[in-house]
């Protein structure tokens, strides 16, 4: 079972970046959680992080045939990108969205996210321990489709 972790922009800057709503952790401390759940539940994981949407969708496109299920944290992409959902539909690989904070409990423009109706579901606010719910649901997704 391969599971991709695709983060967006700005999150290379995790544990600097508003910890009041982002949390201390940095993106390498989730990235060794996702990490040591995965060696728990035999599943490899791949875990990028890019600033470019383009880079994201190469990405994605590359991940057909060698990867089960995406979960993908695309930060503010997630409000903006047709792209990235166009992206997710023709790869045809089931991908969950996650984010760290509640994006439904911040500013209206947070509240729309363009990739979700594409996605099994989405997952947020619980700080680097959505990345851990998407893990699971992955390894849930990839369980109930074999
Ligand atoms: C985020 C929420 C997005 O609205 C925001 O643009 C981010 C991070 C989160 O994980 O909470 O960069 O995806």
């Amino acid at each position: 079972m391969n599971v991709l972790f695709l983060n967006g922009p700005n999150l290379n800057l995790l544990g600097q970046r508003q910890p009041e709503v982002y949390g201390k952790a940095s993106l390498a401390d989730i990235q060794e959680q996702v990490r040591d759940r995965a060696a728990k539940l035999g599943v490899s994981i791949d875990f990028r992080q890019t600033n470019h949407e383009g880079e994201l969708i190469d990405w994605i496109q590359q991940s057909r045939g060698n990867v089960n299920v995406i979960v993908l944290n695309a930060a503010a992409y997630t409000h903006t990108s047709i792209a990235l959902r166009d992206a997710i539909v023709a790869v045809g690989i089931p991908a969950i969205e996650i984010h760290l904070s509640n994006i439904h409990a911040r500013e209206d423009f947070r509240h729309r996210s363009l990739i979700a109706p594409v996605c099994q579901g989405q997952i947020c606010g619980f700080g680097p321990f959505s990345y851990i719910l998407g893990l699971e649901a992955a390894v849930n997704v990839i369980n109930i489709r074999v």
